[in-house]
């Protein structure tokens, strides 16, 4: 039996204050998005904004439905909608916030399982890391340099 060790490297800023200026006004994109979320079965209001290649700024908030599983993920709303309205353009960085009416909210939030998995698809399309920052509704905020950091053993098209 061999071990195998796979080991992730992330970067932690104090606040957002410091941050790089151009990753500060991504993610106070990403902050006004998350206070539009549809959110209101969870009250987890999640923002994301996306930095493409061309210079395009595209933001995306959570989209919850009565029938809960119909619902969308902020990550997955704006990473769709890139992908829809410019299919040529690579996402360099990706902002995200989240935050609940009901506590609060300090600690990094990265993004689940099925939003990693999408966002992968598009990191590996481009053949570019995406480098991701992630927060709270405020406090630390976690850089990856890229979304494969956050999902090893990944699944992708080479193994269709
Ligand atoms: N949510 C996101 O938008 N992104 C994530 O990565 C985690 C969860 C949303 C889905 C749902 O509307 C609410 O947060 C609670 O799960």
């Amino acid at each position: 039996m061999k071990e195998i060790k796979i080991e992730s490297t992330f970067f932690v800023y104090d606040n957002l204050e410091a941050l790089p200026k151009a990753i500060y006004l991504l993610m106070q994109k990403a902050v006004e998005a998350r206070k539009k979320a549809y959110a209101p079965y969870s009250k987890f209001l999640v923002g994301a904004a996306l930095l493409l290649d061309n210079g395009e700024i595209i933001t995306g908030n959570n989209q919850e439905n009565a029938s809960y599983p119909s619902g969308l993920c902020a990550e997955r709303t704006a990473i769709y909608y890139a992908g829809s309205q410019f299919p040529e353009a690579k996402v360099l960085k990706m902002a995200l916030t989240a935050g609940s009416k009901n506590k609060v909210t300090n600690e990094p939030i990265p993004p689940c399982g099925a939003c990693r998995q999408a966002i992968a698809e598009y990191e590996i399309k481009q053949e570019l890391p995406i480098e991701i920052y992630f927060m709270g509704a405020t406090g630390k905020v976690v850089k990856s340099n890229s979304l494969a950091n956050l999902l090893p053993l990944i699944f992708d098209k080479s193994m269709l």
